[in-house]
């Protein structure tokens, strides 16, 4: 752990509740913002579980690493200067919650299963957390919900959460700013400046939570370039993270019936698709491809859903658009895996697949909800034999099995599905890496291989299929 800088120096400390992707990136964000000075405007201390999980990213955080694969070097760099200054530092003692002026809550907040033809919000972690800032927080404090809820957690859950220990305690509630600000932190390559460089939405429960919310965001963010947008309550900040993500979501799925169309009728749906994003209106189009995962997109755009029926008891707000689109990208993979069979001559029993990519993303390691476990789980039940390869993930928890990091041989293999666009897949050359492999079948479920590289696999003989290509 890195030394005590002089408190005199840093005008506030900052406690961050849950260090996970989001939570351990926005302590290192907040760890690096300074002052006119160019001194650390605060003491960032970061709270996880006393558990396995949590324990392996305080540890990495207080030896200096930050605790997730990355590609982005200045991420791993602010972590490591943040330590050794003595500004960054992390724990599993929830006692340090005392010392904060400013909380971010960046813990979990899941769904029962998505798999649930009834799911709901299991709000037990949440609250629990909740609670232990209740016992533990002091007067005036502002915290700060970055955690994604449903719309109407910060007042029906928070407040009176925190009201009732404060109450118990002797401490004025109204003391306490409780404020929401969500975040659209992007794990990859623009990891930090996701947080640094970007827009941000925020709201309070009352006037002067707002103000503290903007006040401390300001010493964050790069307001200058990136203003922050106040949303007059935290229904409506609540509200616009998850209609960003369900927005997202439905687009994506959206996207899929036009994806078997172009396939089936014989031509290149991306073509179209980077013909119609010429026109402005229509820039952010989605494009079909192996399958949608990570923990938001997957779970998000139910929380409205969840919320009218469980805490606003509203009927008639089922929001079967974003239910229909959980359904549908929830089901994407297996669209490839029927491809296969059906090229195979209605099986994949004993075919040797070699799966190009399992994190949900690109360029990132995290493997949560992602498309290839769908994948490979029913591939697997069907009797294919699959191996593994992500230059991010050296071994995969939840399904158990290693992946490799380096090409494998590919002579042994019936087919090479490329399921997500990581950079180095756009450099592999063709000519030098098949050379030994003789007539596997190369299926592009995601749009990643090159238009050269493409080029290249059909001069070379191979066969080519592809999500969204006839
Ligand atoms: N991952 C993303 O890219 C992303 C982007 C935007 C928003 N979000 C949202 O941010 C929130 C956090 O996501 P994440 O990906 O970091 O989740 P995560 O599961 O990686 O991290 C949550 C962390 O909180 C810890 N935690 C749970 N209860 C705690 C408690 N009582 N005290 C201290 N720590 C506790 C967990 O141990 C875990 O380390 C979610 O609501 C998510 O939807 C995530």
């Amino acid at each position: 752990m890195g030394k005590a800088i002089d408190p005199a120096t840093v005008s506030q400390t900052v406690v961050v509740q849950g260090l996970g992707f989001v939570g351990a990136a926005m302590a290192v964000a907040v760890a690096n913002a300074v002052d006119a000075r160019g001194l650390p405007s605060f003491d960032v201390i970061g709270v996880d579980l006393n558990n396995a999980t949590g324990n392996k990213r305080v540890n990495s955080i207080n030896s200096g690493v930050f605790p997730f694969e990355t590609v982005d070097a200045s991420i791993i760099k602010s972590t490591e200067d943040a330590v050794k200054r003595g500004n960054l530092r992390a724990t599993t003692d929830n006692g340090v919650i005392g010392a904060a002026d400013v909380v971010l809550v960046s813990v979990n907040l899941d769904i029962t299963s998505v798999d649930d033809t009834d799911p709901s919000v299991n709000f037990a972690p949440f609250k629990s957390a909740i609670h232990t800032l209740g016992e533990n927080i002091k007067k005036g404090v502002l915290v700060i919900v970055e955690t994604t809820v449903p719309p109407g957690t910060c007042v029906n859950v928070v407040k009176p959460i925190l009201d009732e220990h404060l109450t118990e305690r002797g401490i004025d509630p109204d003391s306490v700013l409780v404020a929401h600000s969500y975040e659209r932190v992007m794990p990859g390559a623009e990891y930090l400046d996701s947080i640094i460089n970007f827009w941000r939405v925020y709201s309070g429960i009352t006037q002067t939570a707002a103000d503290g919310c903007e006040a401390f965001l300001s010493k964050i963010i790069n307001v200058k370039d990136y203003p922050l947008t106040r949303l007059q309550t935290t229904f409506a900040s609540e509200t616009a993270k998850v209609l960003e993500n369900s927005y997202r979501a439905v687009n994506i799925a959206f996207m899929e019936e036009w994806g078997r169309f172009a396939e089936e009728v014989g031509f290149d749906l991306f073509e179209v698709i980077d013909a119609i994003r010429k026109r402005p209106t229509h820039s952010n189009m989605r494009q079909p491809g192996f399958g949608v995962g990570g923990y938001c997109l997957t779970k998000d755009p139910l929380f409205a859903k969840l919320a009218a029926k469980d805490m606003f008891h509203l009927n008639g707000h089922d929001f079967p658009f974003s239910s229909q689109a959980i359904k549908i990208n929830r089901d994407m993979p297996l669209v490839t895996l029927s491809k296969l069979r059906k090229y195979f001559g209605g099986s994949v029993g004993k075919k040797k697949i070699l799966l190009m990519g399992i994190s949900y993303r690109q360029d990132v390691g995290d493997t949560r909800y992602s498309p290839s476990e769908k994948f490979t789980a029913q591939a697997l039940r069907e009797g294919a034999v699959v191996s593994l390869h992500d230059p991010f993930v050296k071994y995969w928890d939840e399904m158990q099995m290693a992946v490799s990091g380096n090409l494998p041989d590919p002579g042994s293999f019936d087919a090479i599905v490329f399921a997500v666009p990581h950079h180095d897949y756009s450099n592999i050359d063709f000519k030098h890496w098949l050379s030994t492999c003789g007539s596997c079948l190369i299926f592009d479920a995601n749009n990643v291989l090159t238009s050269n590289q493409r080029s290249t696999l059909e001069d070379m003989g191979y066969t080519l299929l592809s999500i969204g290509r006839g």
